[in-house]
């Protein structure tokens, strides 16, 4: 309900309907390495699906941050994950934030940002900061609806993804998900 109601009130910044599966959950915590990862960030976390396959994935001693804008989601979450750092803050400021939590070089960043409604600028501006903080051997995870990744905006955010990260793949099409989706991995 609570995905729901911010997807209505808070649609500027939520910029989906309904929350990913658990099955794209699997996909991203993977392909983003988490399980042999050290230090690891999450951007948007939302109601927590990614977060829960984190925390279920990674190795008891590793660090781990989720940084989520949408003070009633960060709220949530933390009642929820109450043993797991959740920043409220704007990705825009990763960087900073990751600094303060002792995260200089990330060996796992899973995004659950919503790319399509942000602007170029926005975009990059945030792009850059995670590679920044990435790790020379880190990966970076995010997701695309498939269908609207063939949109204009979906082909400029490829391009941008590529120009940042020169190493990025795809995973197969994730059907269980409302909408399909699949998976954005990249290197430095
Ligand atoms: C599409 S929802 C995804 C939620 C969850 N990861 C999932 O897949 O179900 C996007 C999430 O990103 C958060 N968000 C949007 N803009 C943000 C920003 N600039 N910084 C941090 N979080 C942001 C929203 O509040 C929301 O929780």
């Amino acid at each position: 309900m609570l995905f729901l109601k911010e997807a209505v009130f808070a649609h500027q910044t939520t910029g989906a309907i309904a929350p990913s599966s658990r099955h794209l959950a699997r996909v991203i915590v993977d392909k983003a390495g988490v399980k042999s990862a050290r230090r690891i960030l999450e951007l948007g976390p939302g109601t927590g699906v990614f977060t829960e396959q984190i925390l279920r994935t990674k190795a008891d001693h590793a660090h781990f941050v989720a940084l989520e804008r949408n003070e009633n989601f960060a709220s949530r979450l933390r009642h929820r994950f109450p043993q797991t750092a959740i920043v409220q803050g704007c990705a825009t400021e990763l960087p900073s934030h990751a600094a303060t939590h002792e995260i200089h070089e990330a060996d796992s960043i899973v995004s659950g940002l919503p790319w399509t409604i942000f602007d170029p600028t926005l975009q990059r501006t945030i792009l850059e900061g995670i590679h920044n903080v990435l790790g020379g051997d880190g990966v970076f995870a995010t997701f695309a609806y498939f269908g609207p990744h063939w949109l204009p905006g979906g082909q400029s955010f490829r391009k941008m993804l590529r120009s940042i990260f020169p190493e990025t793949h795809t995973s197969p099409v994730v059907v269980r998900n409302l909408p399909p989706a699949f998976v954005y991995y990249c290197r430095k």
